[in-house]
């Protein structure tokens, strides 16, 4: 590790707190020139780091630098050993992280990124992600089982949205089935899963979860501006980051499907209320019943029940 990397990383560890420059120097075996150049570099790049007389550097709690080190400084023992890369920008951490997990990536390597130039959403729409005020991260999962069976790894990467919005903001937030987040009615994450698999056995090798967050974006684009929103939340990214990749690891390895659906529809802002969607060109309006235990949203059409099992919904809240 640089030493750039060693000294972001011990004052990710001690945010908000004072680490002094002549014990930096000790433990990591370098001069104070070389300790006073490498916190030069990180002001450079971003990093908000005072200084206090006596006391030694202080990154400042609002610093809001997405790194690899401020990640793993919150990872806490079970995940802090991940591989995690975070790029400035790049076309897309789910495309990257499918070149990766074709590479051999190992299971829960996280790609993320300031900013990205070709950021891709469902049904081939693009996703919006702006420097500075989103989170966009990508996870490797290797499931090591056949495809068929991971069909809940997205329901599960929605809960652990939620819950970690929920725990870090003051947000309630809400699921749209079948994985976009909903902040007081208006989408403010938005999830992507792929998987590459192998059709001869039907294995799994890998399922990519990526996820887009808007934290602070104001300026929305015209075609997306009367339904997005943002957390309004001043949670750094790392924070976020942090939380999301260890709930989302630990709901996808969670055997007890029973609890990951609970709290699904718990979450869902479908049910109970009049839904549209279109099949074959026709607009068809419902009443969203339930979610079965694969995560099908049931409907009461005119023509009776139907199962959805993916598509997208508008949803027709009663006031
Ligand atoms: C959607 O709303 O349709 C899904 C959006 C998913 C966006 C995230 S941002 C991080 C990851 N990289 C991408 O290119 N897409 C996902």
């Amino acid at each position: 590790m640089s030493l750039r990397s060693e000294i972001a990383l011990i004052l990710e560890k001690n945010r908000g707190s004072a680490v002094s420059g002549q014990e930096l120097a000790d433990s990591l075996g370098v001069t104070r020139a070389a300790v006073c150049k490498a916190v030069k570099q990180l002001r450079d790049e971003g990093y908000c780091i005072s200084a206090a007389t006596n006391k030694g550097y202080i990154l400042e709690e609002n610093s809001d630098v997405l790194s690899a080190e401020g990640i793993r400084a919150l990872l806490g023992e079970k995940y802090c050993s991940n591989i995690i890369t975070v790029y400035k920008s790049i076309d897309s951490t789910n495309t990257e992280a499918k070149r990766s997990a074709m590479l051999g990536a190992a299971h829960g390597t996280v790609i993320a990124a300031d900013t990205q130039t070709n950021g891709r959403g469902r049904h081939g729409h693009s996703f919006y992600s702006p420097a500075g005020t989103g989170l966009y991260l990508s996870v490797v999962l290797k499931p090591e089982k056949p495809l068929a069976d991971c069909t809940l790894t997205t329901i599960a990467a929605a809960d652990a949205l939620a819950d970690t919005i929920e725990e870090l903001t003051d947000c309630k937030p809400e699921i749209k089935w079948v994985n976009d987040i909903l902040v007081d009615g208006r989408k403010v994450c938005g999830i992507l899963t792929e998987a590459i698999s192998d059709i001869e056995s039907g294995m799994a090798e890998a399922i990519i979860v990526g996820a887009g967050v808007n934290i602070s974006t104001r300026d929305f684009p015209p075609e997306i501006a009367n339904t997005a929103g943002s957390l309004k939340s001043s949670v750094t990214r790392n924070k976020l980051a942090a939380g999301i990749i260890s709930r989302l690891l630990d709901y996808t390895a969670e055997a007890d499907s029973k609890r990951i659906l609970s709290d699904y529809r718990r979450r869902s802002a479908a049910l109970g209320e009049t839904v549209t969607f279109t099949r074959n060109g026709k607009l068809i309006t419902a009443l969203a019943t339930d979610i079965n235990d694969a995560g099908n949203l049931i409907v009461q059409t005119s023509n009776g029940t139907e199962v959805l099992k993916s598509g997208e919904i508008s949803i027709r809240r009663t006031i």
